[in-house]
């Protein structure tokens, strides 16, 4: 993991490994600075360079590929240059393999921090202490090449999901000028082998989408994202939009649905050809005591295990799951014991990562209509 050899495809390279042929979906092997990806991959959050309470080879022991962290955040604590000196994002959290993160743009426009935009930028304040702060689309360019991730997100404007259909457009367009700043300024900001990503933006408007997606893919980014879901609309509305967009994004180019999702979520964006993922329920869930499994979701803190004695899943063939028992599970949740939350974090990871391993494999196999609607009949018989 995370090493690059002699005669691996640059940074960058796409390979289609398989299309499946009755729907959008597919499998690749994206390269990066840090070796292969293999989609579709779920990326857990690790906003500031660590996934909540996680050893890196529990993240590996669990699947994860790619962690994804933040440069909004890592530029406020500890900062991009403390970063830098002290290894970079991957010797400062010792993960040897590949690194993603976000550029920040969605913090700065869903925290209520958010003071002034113009066209080349927007200041806001931090939610750390408050204190007033820019973000440009070349600053964010900067903290990430002084970060050293493998794909870089570039600034854009995420609006609320109730905008209007005017404010969509403005958002976009000033998306859209943002993005050419910042693929004007890559080359000579990141190191070659940083990849760097746009996101479309447009709701769930299929016509601004369309537009969007047009419009940025003549700015040759290494991979496009589609940003701007999962923030209030319905469902069904979020996954048109998967259905719609995703196979018009750049066929040889990676595809990324930020900050998604449920289950569900993920069969739908693959379905439709995407490619990456990132979420928080997985880690977050754990915490509140919700634990995943192919047979829906319960809550540790249930009575009703306080002598269950089988473990979180008996399908699952996670570290837990092979050792301890709903009743222990419950037992450390009730008395807060930190071990609580590692364990459960471990399995819904695990959990995570198995469902899009599944239909990974199977896109790969020639099999995935069957294993998609097996995947689909899990859903619709269990509560995700
Ligand atoms: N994470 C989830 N949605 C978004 C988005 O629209 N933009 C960015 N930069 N990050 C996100
Ligand atoms: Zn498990």
């Amino acid at each position: 993991l995370g090493r690059r050899s002699e005669g691996d495809p640059a940074p960058g390279t796409l390979e289609i490994v398989a299309e499946d042929p009755d729907s959008d979906a597919r499998s690749c092997r994206l390269w990066t600075g840090h070796g292969p990806v293999e989609t579709p991959c779920f990326m857990p959050v690790g906003t500031y360079g660590a996934v909540k309470g996680l050893l890196p080879e529990e993240l590996r022991t669990v699947g994860s590929q790619v962690v994804l962290a933040n440069a909004y955040h890592l530029t406020h604590r500890p900062g991009p240059e403390r970063v830098r000196s002290l290894g970079g994002i991957h010797g400062f959290m010792h993960w040897p393999g590949p690194v993603l993160t976000d550029s920040g743009g969605y913090q700065v426009f869903s925290l209520r921090s958010l003071q002034k935009i113009d066209d080349s930028g927007v200041d806001y304040r931090t939610h750390f202490d408050g204190s007033k702060a820019r973000m440009t689309p070349r600053s964010v360019l900067e903290a990430e090449a002084a970060i050293g991730p493998d794909i870089c997100m570039i600034l854009d404007h995420c609006p609320p999901g109730d905008a209007d259909r005017s404010a969509m457009r403005a958002a976009m367009e000033r998306t859209t000028r943002w993005a050419r700043e910042a693929a004007r300024l890559r080359r000579d900001i990141l190191r070659p082998e940083q990849l760097c990503f746009g996101i479309v933006q447009g709701g769930t408007d299929l016509e601004l989408r369309r537009e969007h997606v047009d419009a940025l893919a003549e700015l040759d980014f290494d991979g496009y994202a589609l940003g701007g879901l999962s923030v209030g609309e319905p469902i069904p509305k979020m996954h048109a939009t998967f259905a719609a967009i995703a196979p018009r994004m750049p066929k040889h180019k990676p595809r990324y649905v930020m900050g998604i999702g449920t289950p569900a979520d993920l069969l739908a964006a693959i379905r439709s050809g995407v490619d990456m993922f990132d979420c928080v329920i997985p880690s977050r869930h754990a915490r509140n005591g919700q634990i995943l499994t192919f047979q829906g979701r319960f809550n540790i803190r249930n009575g009703r295990f306080r002598t269950d004695d089988r473990p979180p899943d008996p399908d699952c063939a996670c570290p837990v799951c092979s050792r301890f028992s709903r009743a222990y599970l419950r037992h450390l949740h009730v008395h807060n014991d930190p071990l609580y939350v590692r364990l459960a974090t471990i399995h819904n990871l695990y959990f995570f990562h198995q469902w899009v391993a599944a239909q990974r494999q199977a896109i790969r196999a020639g099999n995935y209509a069957a294993v998609a609607a097996a995947l689909d009949a899990v859903l619709a018989e269990r509560r995700h």
